[in-house]
C-alpha cells in the first residue's frame, strides 16, 4: 500500500514515517511542510503525481492558546487545510485519514468520550479541528478521521517546541518548581502506538468514519507527572494546582479522556497509557 504522510517530520509523522518503512506492506512517501503546504491547493497537486492510495494528514496549528489570538491561521491550517486534502484525495480517489484531537469535545461528559459522541469544542483550536473533521467527511468519502490525545513522541511537537514529558524532565532537571493541573482529565498517548495501531487498522481496511485512537485509561496531568517520576525513580516534588491558577488564553475540556470502542469492535487495542510511558522513557533513555 503506498502512503503518503504529510507532516513527515512531526511528532506524530516522524513516527507514522518509521513504523510504516518497518513494514513491507507499505510503501512510504514522507511529505514535510517544505514538499507541501496544506494551505495552498497548488502544492498538493504534487500528489497527483505521487499517487499515494492513502493520506495521512498530520498537518496541524497546535499551538491552543496562540490559536485564540490567531484564530485565521489555525483554521487556515486545521480546517481550509483539511478541506484541501479532502479535495485533492477524493480527485486521485485516495483514503483521506484526517488526525483529530480529544479537544473537539467540550469535557462535561465525566467519563471517556466514544465515537457516538457529539463534539462541542469550547476553543479555537478545537473548533477548527472539527471544521478539519466535518470538511474530510464531507469532501472525501473515503476517509478516516483519527481523534488522538495528549501526544507525546520521540521528536516532540514541533508546533509546541517538545511535549509534556520532556518538559517537566527538564524543569526537574533545572530544579524548577514543578506546579501541574490536578483538575483535567485525559488520555496520555504515545505516538508510536498510534503509528503502530493505524499500521494494523489500515491492513484490516475498516468502514470509513471516526475512531479513537488513545492509549487506555486517564489521567490528570498530575497524575501523569506523579508517574513519570515514579518510572523515573525520582524523588520530585509536584505541587497539584487548579487550571484556574494558569490564567491561559484557551479554555480546556475538564475531562477528554477517549474511549477506542470502535477499535476495540475490530480487535485492535492500545496499551494502557503506563506501560506505553515506560516504553517511551526507555526510547528516550531516560530509563
Ligand atoms: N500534540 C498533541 O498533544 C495532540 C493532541 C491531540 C491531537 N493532535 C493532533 O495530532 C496531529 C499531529 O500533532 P503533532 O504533535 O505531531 O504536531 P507537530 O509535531 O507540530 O506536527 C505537525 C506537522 O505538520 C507540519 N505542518 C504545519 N503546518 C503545515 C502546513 N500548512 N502544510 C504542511 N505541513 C504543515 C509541521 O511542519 P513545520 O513544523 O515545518 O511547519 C509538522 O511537521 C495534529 O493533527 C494535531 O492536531 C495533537
Amino acid at each position: 500500500m503506498r502512503v503518503a504522510v504529510i507532516g513527515a517530520n512531526g511528532q506524530l509523522g516522524s513516527d507514522l514515517v518509521e513504523v510504516f518503512s518497518n513494514d513491507k506492506d507499505f510503501e512510504v512517501i514522507p511529505l514535510t511542510h517544505k514538499d507541501l503546504d496544506v494551505t495552498d491547493f497548488e502544492s498538493l497537486k504534487i500528489l497527483k503525481e505521487i499517487k499515494p492510495e492513502v493520506i495521512i494528514n498530520t498537518a496541524a496549528y497546535v499551538r491552543v492558546d496562540d490559536a485564540e489570538v490567531y484564530p485565521e491561521k489555525a483554521f487556515q491550517v486545521n480546517a481550509v487545510g483539511a478541506l484541501n486534502v479532502a479535495r485533492i484525495a477524493n480527485e486521485i480517489d485516495a483514503i483521506n485519514i484526517y488526525i483529530s484531537t480529544d479537544y473537539v469535545f467540550d469535557g462535561t461528559k465525566g467519563e471517556p468520550y466514544t465515537e457516538e459522541d457529539t463534539p462541542n469544542p469550547i476553543n479555537v483550536y478545537g473548533t477548527s479541528k472539527y471544521a478539519g473533521e466535518i470538511f474530510t467527511r464531507n469532501y472525501s468519502p473515503k476517509h478516516y478521521i483519527i481523534r488522538v490525545a495528549s501526544l507525546y513522541g520521540k521528536a516532540g511537537a514541533r508546533g509546541k517546541g517538545g511535549n509534556f514529558v520532556e518538559w517537566v524532565i527538564e524543569k526537574a532537571k533545572r530544579g524548577e518548581e514543578l506546579k501541574i493541573v490536578d483538575d483535567q482529565f485525559m488520555s496520555p498517548t504515545y505516538t508510536k502506538d498510534v503509528a503502530r495501531v493505524l499500521r494494523e487498522f489500515l491492513k484490516i481496511e475498516p468502514e470509513f468514519g471516526v475512531y479513537h485512537m488513545a492509549n487506555e485509561g486517564l489521567c490528570s496531568w498530575y497524575e501523569f507527572t506523579k508517574v513519570i517520576f515514579k518510572i523515573l525513580e525520582w524523588d520530585v516534588e509536584i505541587k497539584p494546582i487548579k487550571s484556574s491558577e494558569l490564567n491561559r488564553l484557551a479554555k480546556r475540556p475538564r475531562f477528554s479522556a477517549l474511549r477506542n470502542k470502535k477499535l476495540e469492535r475490530l480487535g485492535l487495542k492500545m496499551r494502557p497509557w503506563k506501560e506505553a510511558l515506560r516504553e517511551y522513557l526507555k526510547e528516550k533513555e531516560h530509563l
